[in-house]
C-alpha cells in the first residue's frame, strides 16, 4: 500500500491510501472535534463539527474531516479564527436542541460556544445518526430509524423489532450525545409490552 505525505498543523504526517484527513490526524494525535463520527462506522459527514482547511494548487477549502481523503502534499490547517467560529456558531445551534448534553457543553467550552446563543429548541435529538447506524451497521438489527424530514426529523424504534431485540442489547445508548435515545426507548418499551414477542 502505497504511504502519503501530508502536513497538518505545521506537522509532516505519513498517511495511508484510503485514509481520511479526520483518522490521519487522530493518528498523529492531533485533536479534531466529532460528534457523528464512530470508528466502527461509516463515515456520515452530518455533523460538520471535523471541518477542517485544505490547500491543494494554491487554494484554501473548507472540508469535512471525516469524509475528505489524504492526498499527497496536502496541507491542513485544524485551528483558526475561521474554523473555530464554525464550531462555535454549530455548537451554539445543536445546544439550543440539547441544552443540557454534556458532550456538546465540554466542546462548547473549547469553543467558547454560549448554550444560549439561539432560542432554545429542545427536541435533544441532534441527528447525529450515531444510533440508527450501528443498529443498521454493526448489528444489522434495524430496529430503529430517522422518520419525517427537515425539522420533524426524528429517531424512531420499530417496536416490532425493538420488542425482540433491544432489551439484550442497547449498545446504541452509550453512543448517544443527548439523553434523547434513551427517552426513546423508555415510550417504546412501554408501548412494546402490548405487543406479542417475535
Ligand atoms: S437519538 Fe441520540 S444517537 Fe440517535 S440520532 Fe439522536 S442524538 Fe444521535
Ligand atoms: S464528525 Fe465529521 S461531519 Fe460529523
Amino acid at each position: 500500500m502505497s504511504r502519503i505525505k501530508m502536513k497538518i498543523d505545521d506537522r509532516e504526517v505519513t498517511a495511508k491510501e484510503g485514509q481520511s484527513v479526520l483518522e490521519v490526524a487522530r493518528e498523529a494525535g492531533i485533536e479534531i472535534p466529532t460528534l457523528c463520527h464512530d470508528e466502527r462506522l461509516e463515515p456520515f459527514g452530518g455533523c460538520r463539527l471535523c471541518m477542517v482547511e485544505v490547500q491543494t494548487g494554491g487554494w484554501a477549502q473548507l472540508v469535512v474531516s471525516c469524509v475528505y481523503e489524504a492526498k499527497e502534499g496536502l496541507v491542513v490547517r485544524t485551528r483558526s479564527e475561521e474554523i473555530d467560529k464554525i464550531r462555535r456558531v454549530l455548537l451554539e445551534l445543536l445546544m439550543a436542541h440539547a441544552p443540557t448534553s454534556p458532550q456538546l457543553l465540554a466542546m462548547g467550552e473549547v469553543y467558547g460556544a454560549r448554550p444560549d446563543r439561539f432560542e432554545p429548541d429542545p427536541s435533544f435529538c441532534v441527528h447525529c445518526g450515531l444510533c440508527v447506524r450501528y443498529c443498521n451497521e454493526v448489528k444489522q438489527l434495524d430496529a430503529i430509524g430517522f422518520i419525517d424530514r427537515g425539522v420533524n426529523k426524528e429517531i424512531s424504534f420499530v417496536p416490532e423489532i425493538a420488542a425482540a431485540a433491544c432489551e439484550g442489547c442497547k449498545e446504541c445508548f452509550p453512543l448517544c450525545p443527548t439523553s434523547y435515545l434513551q427517552a426513546a426507548f423508555v415510550r417504546v418499551e412501554a408501548l412494546s409490552r402490548k405487543l406479542p414477542r417475535a
